[in-house]
């Protein structure tokens, strides 16, 4: 989401005559879009203002974005006093007035402290401009915020309560999106399957998206599994476009665990869901995010999740060791779970669930599956993209022009080797044949 958000920050400032750029030793105004979810996150946003800090002399503009800048907006200021614009999620579409007002305190009084971190009434997306420009693969924020408050998690007060963008406004997006090169569209949400911009749900959402032509691949992150209704799970057998994987966090195992994070469902009722979408899709791959050490998690609670692991056989998952959030629930439970015991327990997962990814990776050697190439590789000739179920596919072309051609393209590819985070492979046969036709040169 924060990528999404990154992507507008720059359109909205693109009308008042700021381009994007990743040199930051270029840039009059550098915006850290950050990230509050964990502690490690939050520290890393002061690490990198102390880098940027000789950067002032040169005059460049400081800026904090993000739900460390919600979260922390004052202690911010404090900490890195140089910092010239504090600005929460909810206030990018007034980014230019808050720049051009920062501007103006630092020509009057050299120094300025401007911060909103406010929960405007009005909705950003209705004062953004039109999105400007989109790879092959491009998301699309759908609904923002969080009603759960599970016990561990920062993101209802980050991010607020539950809003959905209404159905016009998101086909409209997509529509743009889709003009300006995008065959792959991500509907992005902190809780996506909550939708409620249209009558059906996401459900309805993705049925009017499957209509636009041109757009070939749909996908949804991230979801809870207490909105996974049965329509949504119907969507996933009945519409080609939708891609066969599913991100759908679970973070334990074990039912005294999920009742402690108020996760409002127990373990058998995220399997009972598995195997609904598995009936609708057979081929559907899933991935999940895990957090060991929760307070009060037992070995037996822990054993409980390896064993959720075992039966679900996923393809990719997220882990994490429990992070203490201020504010929430959790942090102040008296049974926290020792560092390094939370350590050993997290490297037996990630152990667990890289064996499983490693093993999925490997049964799709030797097949065909259709890759939609979004970048040039770093070998000459060499490009990237993502199957079916988001792995990264690498693949070199006869030469660079075959190379470009085939970019923003879906073709399919015979994989040829498999490794922990990636697939190699080779244009099928047929395709090869074609492009040496159209290359007398080659031929
Ligand atoms: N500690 C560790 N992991 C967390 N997550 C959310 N809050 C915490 C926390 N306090 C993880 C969850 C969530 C993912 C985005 O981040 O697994 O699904
Ligand atoms: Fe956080 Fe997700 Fe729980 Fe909402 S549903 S509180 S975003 S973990």
């Amino acid at each position: 989401m924060n990528v999404y958000d990154s992507a507008r920050m720059a359109d909205v400032m693109a009308p008042v005559g700021y381009v994007a750029t990743d040199v930051a030793d270029d840039a009059d105004l550098v915006i850290l879009n950050t990230c509050h979810i964990r502690e490690k996150a939050a520290e890393k946003v002061y690490s990198e203002l102390g880098r940027l800090r000789p950067k002032k002399e040169d005059g460049t503009m400081i800026a904090v974005a993000g739900c460390v800048a919600q979260a922390e907006g004052d202690e911010i200021l404090r900490r890195a006093p140089y910092v010239d614009l504090v600005v929460g999620p909810q206030s990018y579409h007034r980014l230019p007035k808050l720049v051009a007002d920062a501007t103006a305190e630092n020509k009057s009084s050299g120094r300025s402290r401007v911060v909103d971190t406010d929960f405007p009434a009005e909705s950003k997306f209705d004062f953004m401009p039109a999105v400007q420009s989109s790879g092959p693969s491009a998301f699309l924020t759908i609904q923002e915020g969080c009603d759960k408050f599970c016990a561990f998690c920062v993101v209802p007060y980050t991010r607020g309560g539950e809003f959905s963008r209404p159905v016009e406004a998101v086909l409209t997006e997509a529509d743009q999106l889709v003009g300006n090169g995008a065959t792959e569209i991500t509907l992005l949400g902190q809780n996506v399957n909550a939708y409620h911009g249209d009558d059906q749900g996401l459900a309805g959402l993705i049925r009017k998206l499957a209509n636009i032509e041109g757009l070939e691949r749909i996908r949804y992150t991230t979801s809870h599994p207490r909105d996974m209704n049965l329509d949504l799970i119907a969507v996933h057998g009945e519409i080609p476009e939708l891609m066969p994987y599913l991100h759908l966090p679970i973070q334990s195992g074990s039912d005294a665990i999920l009742a402690r994070m108020n996760r409002k469902h127990g373990a058998d009722d995220y399997l009972k869901i598995i195997d609904a979408l598995r009936v609708a899709r057979p081929d559907i791959a899933l991935s999940s995010d895990f957090i060991v050490g929760h307070p009060g998690e037992s070995d037996a609670d822990f054993e409980a999740t390896m064993a959720l692991i075992k039966k679900v056989e996923y393809a990719q998952a997220y882990s994490f060791k429990y992070s203490k959030r201020p504010g929430t629930p959790a942090s102040d439970m008296d049974d926290q779970i020792p560092e390094d015991v939370k350590s050993e327990r997290l490297a037996a997962l990630q152990n667990l669930l890289n064996q499983q990814q490693i093993t999925f990776n490997e049964q799709t050697v030797g097949s065909s599956i259709p890759v939609l190439f979004e970048r040039r590789g770093k070998l000459p000739n060499q490009i990237v993209g993502r199957s079916p179920y988001m792995q990264a596919v690498h693949v070199s072309c006869v030469d660079a022009a075959a190379a470009d051609r085939y970019l923003g393209k879906i073709m399919p590819v015979r994989i040829t080797g498999a490794f922990a985070n990636s697939l190699a492979g080779n244009l099928d046969d047929e395709v090869v044949a074609e492009t040496t036709k159209m290359e007398p040169a080659r031929a």
